[in-house]
């Protein structure tokens, strides 16, 4: 008999509901506490797994107790919300994504999972795959924008990289695909709402980047807190029973979001703890964090009939098994006795930089503004984030604030050491605080340059923090026009720095500013990285993985909309359009400058004739006209002009990058199944159809800069 089921047989009902258990330590707040010390439960064997406790000595120490003093011995499953990066913070997720380099996403997790290794930890509630079209939900920061394609790319690269080939690795974690399924619809964008969406949204848009993890190995899958038309996700036994498990055949752990199970009951769908147990263990919930709904309810619900133990035994069994794989009942110590080096943490910081880099997308650059010239001398330096390094971590970092964060200023300084930077805070990111205004807008005269660093509390976005007015908080939009009217006066450029989980709706800043940066949250090296571009020692690269709206009026805003039976026509009232803003965005999906200038040609897609066997080929020539090396990223996008269902006007196909020195011109090729051009039908089965297809590549969702061709699409 093998050591599990040998466990599974010897193990009291107690000590079965002890491994579908998992409980706080309290080192970090994700919810209510409910459930206190869990010391004595570990040693009863009545906790299974921990949640919130970091670092090789306190994870030792619990770990000692469940492997030599409770009674079976069976090892602890410890996790931590590692969302970008662990002690070296990384670019938040939708900045992350905004280099659109699957390789740097598998990078930093892969480095993350070494970091959160060594401090103790066997599993990670990360990645975050919820496609988030509405700016006003706070947990867009930690998503991958607006797009399907997008966020199940980031799915595969990150599983990988948490997980490794061997998730046994003494530096490899067990990745948590989350939150299952849909939460980023939540209705007006408000934290932890109902989700009413339509079957086809949920399977053309929700679900493929999990359908993604599943296929990379995802270890865990963790339920959305929402309900989605009505029934909440953690009761949700269509989905996650025969869907999840069913259908696509997961066959890891589902863990329940924090106190999920328990608020069954707020949902309106449990009367009390044992029914919200009962929902949650048919739904298929293996482990129940934080809710005690496991522990206290079902023995009731045995009891009572409603539940079997076949079900806990196949519960406890994917737990056991979980642990087998991570290495855990050969060496529960594996992780933290890896002592990380001087040398590894002196790297990650320096990928953290490159990748901080990479996320910046410079959204204008008016005149050539940016790069600062290298004979500016003076530059004043202003705004409540210029000299904010803790602010640079970004919402959700678990342990991350040990770690000295880099400032804009402080990276300016590093890197222009021979520049007068003249520096002030001018007003505070939130409340009424103007005092500093005069003092700073003097400094902008004489100098020769200005960059406004504005923008969100790093706490202003993540978990429970949707905002009903998401531009920029507090007085800085007043400050930002009065530093936009002096420097006018002055006649020297402003650089806009605006720092944010999320796009903002800033249309004056925009318009007004001469250079704009997306900086988002950069996290450890953010200061450096944005030396890095403003210097010109880096060409911006990044782009928006989500459309910025002009006015919040348009949000949900993004590109793969349906085209409308009255699409917008300029003087035909009645076609699709608002009375008072347009309906293009003001920076749209994949939009981002560099300091390159480029130029697409000749694009060759082949064959003209495909059949559903075929591989379609994309060439097509770039030039860089600019007198910068830099990169170009392309998106492949392919558009069904009259098919079955109405297609949205454009469907992401792929994208790459290609970089080039100045005056280079080569070819980027590209290449995706014909397959993938498969749609779900009217009765929501997968058809192929013939027919015409666009192929468009352009450097962003913007029509107007694709090259198109058609191809024809036939039978086999
Ligand atoms: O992983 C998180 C989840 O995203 C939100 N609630 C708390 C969990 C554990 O910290």
């Amino acid at each position: 008999m093998s050591r599990i089921e040998q466990l599974i047989r010897d193990m009291t009902l107690s000590e079965k509901l002890g491994q579908m258990t998992m409980t706080a330590s309290g080192y970090a707040v994700t919810g209510p506490i409910i459930v206190g010390d869990s010391t004595d439960s570990i040693r009863d064997g009545s906790v299974g797994n921990l949640l919130n406790i970091v670092g090789p000595g306190p994870t030792r120490e619990v770990q000692k107790i469940a492997v030599e003093e409770s009674r079976l011995g069976i090892p602890l499953l410890i996790g931590l919300d590692i969302i970008h990066g662990h002690r070296t913070l990384f670019p938040l997720p939708i900045a992350e994504a905004a280099t659109f380099d699957p390789e740097l996403w598998e990078l930093t997790a892969s480095e993350a999972a070494a970091e959160g290794a060594a401090d103790g930890l066997a599993m990670t509630f990360a990645p975050m795959l919820d496609v988030s079209r509405d700016l006003r939900w706070g947990r867009t920061a930690e998503g991958s924008g607006e797009d399907a394609f997008v966020a199940s790319r980031m799915a595969q690269a990150k599983v990988k990289g948490f997980q490794g080939s061997d998730l046994a690795a003494a530096d490899r974690i067990a990745a948590c695909a989350k939150h299952f399924c849909a939460y980023g619809p939540v209705n007006a964008g408000r934290e932890y709402a109902s989700v009413d969406i339509s079957e086809r949204t949920l399977r053309e848009v929700h679900l493929p980047p999990f359908v993604a993890a599943v296929n990379a190995g995802v270890a865990t899958i963790m339920p959305a807190f929402t309900d989605l038309n009505g029934i909440p996700m953690s009761a949700h036994k269509g989905l996650l029973r025969d869907y999840l498990r069913g259908e696509l055949g997961f066959d890891g752990v589902l863990v329940s979001d924090y106190n999920a199970i328990g608020e069954l009951i707020r949902h309106g769908v449990a009367a009390d703890l044992v029914e919200a147990a009962v929902l949650a263990l048919n739904a298929g919930i293996d482990i129940d964090m934080m809710a005690d709904a496991y522990r206290k309810g079902l023995p009731i619900a045995l009891e009572r009939g409603l539940v079997t133990m076949d079900q806990i035994d196949a519960s406890v069994r994917r737990v056991l098994k979980l642990k087998e794989q991570l290495g855990l009942f050969d060496d529960p110590y594996r992780r933290s006795s890896r002592v990380e080096t001087a040398d590894a943490l002196l790297h990650r910081r320096q990928i953290a930089r490159r990748v901080a880099a990479k996320s910046i997308v410079m959204l204008k650059n008016d005149g050539e503004t940016l790069p600062l010239p290298r004979t500016t001398r003076r530059i004043a330096v202003l705004g409540p984030l210029a000299d904010a390094a803790s602010e640079m971590c970004g919402c959700w970092w678990a342990a991350g604030e040990n770690e000295p964060n880099v400032s804009v200023l402080a990276g300016l300084r590093h890197a222009m050491p021979d520049v007068e930077l003249r520096y002030a805070t001018g007003t505070s990111i939130q409340g009424d605080d103007q005092d500093g205004v005069d003092a700073a807008l003097t400094l902008i005269d004489g100098s020769e340059a200005v960059v406004l660093c504005v923008g969100e509390a790093m706490r202003m976005s993540g978990e429970a923090a949707s905002r009903a007015y998401p531009s920029l908080p507090g007085r800085q939009s007043e400050f930002a026009q009065a530093v936009l009217e002096r420097a006018a006066q002055a006649g020297i450029p402003v650089v806009s720095i605006v720092f944010s989980g999320r796009p903002l709706v800033i249309p004056e800043l925009a318009s007004r500013s001469h250079a704009l940066l997306a900086a988002w949250f950069l996290g450890t090296e953010a200061g450096n990285a944005i030396a890095d571009v403003v210097t010109g020692a880096v060409s911006p690269s990044g782009r928006t993985p989500m459309s910025w709206p002009r006015a919040l009026g348009q949000v949900p805003i993004f590109y793969g909309q349906r085209p409308s039976g009255r699409p917008f026509s300029e003087g035909d009232f009645f076609t699709s359009k608002y009375l008072d803003v347009g309906n293009e965005p003001l920076y749209p999906f994949g939009h981002g400058l560099s300091y390159g200038r480029f130029e697409l040609s000749d694009l060759q897609v082949t064959p003209a004739l495909a059949t559903r066997n075929d591989r379609i080929r994309i060439r097509v020539t770039v030039t860089n006209h600019g007198t910068h090396t830099a990169e170009q990223t392309l998106f492949i996008f392919s558009r069904d002009p009259v098919a079955s269902v109405a297609r949205p006007v454009l469907e992401l196909r792929g994208f790459g990058k290609i970089g080039l020195n100045a005056g280079e011109q080569r070819v980027f090729e590209h290449h995706f199944e014909a397959r993938d051009l498969a749609f779900l039908g009217v009765d929501l089965n997968p058809v192929f159809e013939t027919g015409d297809i666009e192929i468009r590549v352009g450097p962003s969702a913007d029509q107007r800069l694709q090259q198109v061709q058609k191809i024809q699409v036939v039978k086999s």
